[in-house]
């Protein structure tokens, strides 16, 4: 029985040529010229208006149901291509390192190397509304190399990725459609505090008076997971202490001499907590991890014979091993810029 309150949105009926097809098998020619029956298409798929699980839905909920049919009907082109793109990736990469233009990879570690920390770790990822849509993006990278700094680190953490609502989760089941697989990290829409209890949590933030001196096994430290250039300042202290949270900042001021602010984005603060588990080193956790960039106009605070000489022209005698801070390459340069927009 044709609809005929479900008169298609004009967006709905394209005329794109696809080989896919949901439940008719009407040709894509047939469907277009066939504008006054009840077949119509979208984006490649041709449907039939009669069909019961069609009925009754609004332009807007039709709209929705066919585009998630076109996007589980396109999964395997899509995966092949992200093969590729990954393959073809990989490749330039070896190259380079051939060339020499980029650094080999550090060393795989051995399995028997790695012990999980009990230090846990929430992703707040509550502040969705927040960020443009180019920000969600962002935010979503940053929170795989949150991944990646864990899975390569001697002591992953447990990350929990609280409010992780439709608009994040989206944009993970279209970049990193895996990501339910990873290890060692949850996704969940609830709130940190229907997880955890208060007493343990601590909600990093710049803009707190505490400083962390290190990092305890039984916390559970809060990362706001937002990426906002800090237009919104103070957002996540004020959350935390509406909500009775302790806060607490890095205790980057105790060794940088900041140029810029001191607001880290989500990745770097994760990476920095990575790498603090490792070396227990505050200082050398900042220096590897704080983009060159950023560092490019800080002073290390502390060490007399530099004082005066900005820290990117300073090999440190310290526990940087003689990490010139000036080696942090271009590509560090280039992924932070991603990182940040
Ligand atoms: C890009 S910042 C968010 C800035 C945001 N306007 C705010 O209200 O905090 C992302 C998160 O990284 C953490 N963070 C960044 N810099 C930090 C610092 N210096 N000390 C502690 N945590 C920091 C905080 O958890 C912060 O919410």
């Amino acid at each position: 029985m044709a609809n005929n309150d479900q008169t298609p949105d004009p967006e709905v009926t394209t005329t794109t040529t696809s080989t896919i097809s949901t439940t008719s098998t009407i040709s894509n020619d047939e469907a277009t010229t066939n504008t006054n029956s009840n077949i119509r298409t979208y984006q490649g798929i041709t449907y039939d208006m009669n069909d019961p699980k069609y009925q009754g839905l609004s332009k807007n909920a039709l709209k929705r149901l066919l585009k998630e049919e076109v996007w589980n009907a396109t999964r395997n082109e899509r995966n092949k291509y992200q093969k590729e793109k990954k393959k073809r990736k990989s490749a330039e990469r070896r190259k380079l390192i051939q060339e020499g233009v980029i650094p080999p990879p550090p060393p795989k570690r051995q399995k028997t190397e790695i012990e999980p920390s009990s230090v846990r770790v929430v992703m707040d990822c509550s502040f969705t509304s927040y960020m443009h849509d180019t920000e969600n993006k962002s935010l979503q990278a940053q929170l795989v190399r949150c991944h990646s700094a864990n899975r390569a680190g001697l002591h992953p953490m447990q990350i929990t990725v609280t409010s992780f609502d439709d608009t994040l989760k989206d944009i993970f089941e279209k970049k990193t459609p895996t990501f339910t697989n990873w290890k060692n990290i949850e996704f969940t829409k609830d709130s940190y505090l229907d997880k955890f209890d208060k007493s343990n949590l601590v909600y990093l933030s710049a803009d707190s008076d505490n400083v962390v001196r290190e990092l305890e096994d039984d916390k559970v430290y809060i990362i706001g997971g937002i990426v906002d250039k800090n237009r919104h300042k103070g957002l996540c202290h004020n959350k935390a202490t509406e909500q009775g949270i302790a806060t607490a900042a890095l205790p980057i001021g105790e060794y940088l001499q900041m140029a810029s602010r001191k607001v880290l984005t989500v990745n770097h603060v994760y990476e920095i907590m990575i790498k603090w588990l490792e070396t227990r080193n505050w200082e050398k956790a900042f220096l590897e991890i704080i983009p060159g960039r950023k560092l490019k106009e800080s002073k290390l605070i502390g060490d007399e014979n530099q004082e005066e000489e900005e820290v990117n022209e300073v090999t440190t005698s310290s526990s940087t091993d003689n990490n010139d801070i000036s080696n942090k390459n271009d590509e560090d340069n280039k992924e932070d810029k991603e990182e940040e927009q």
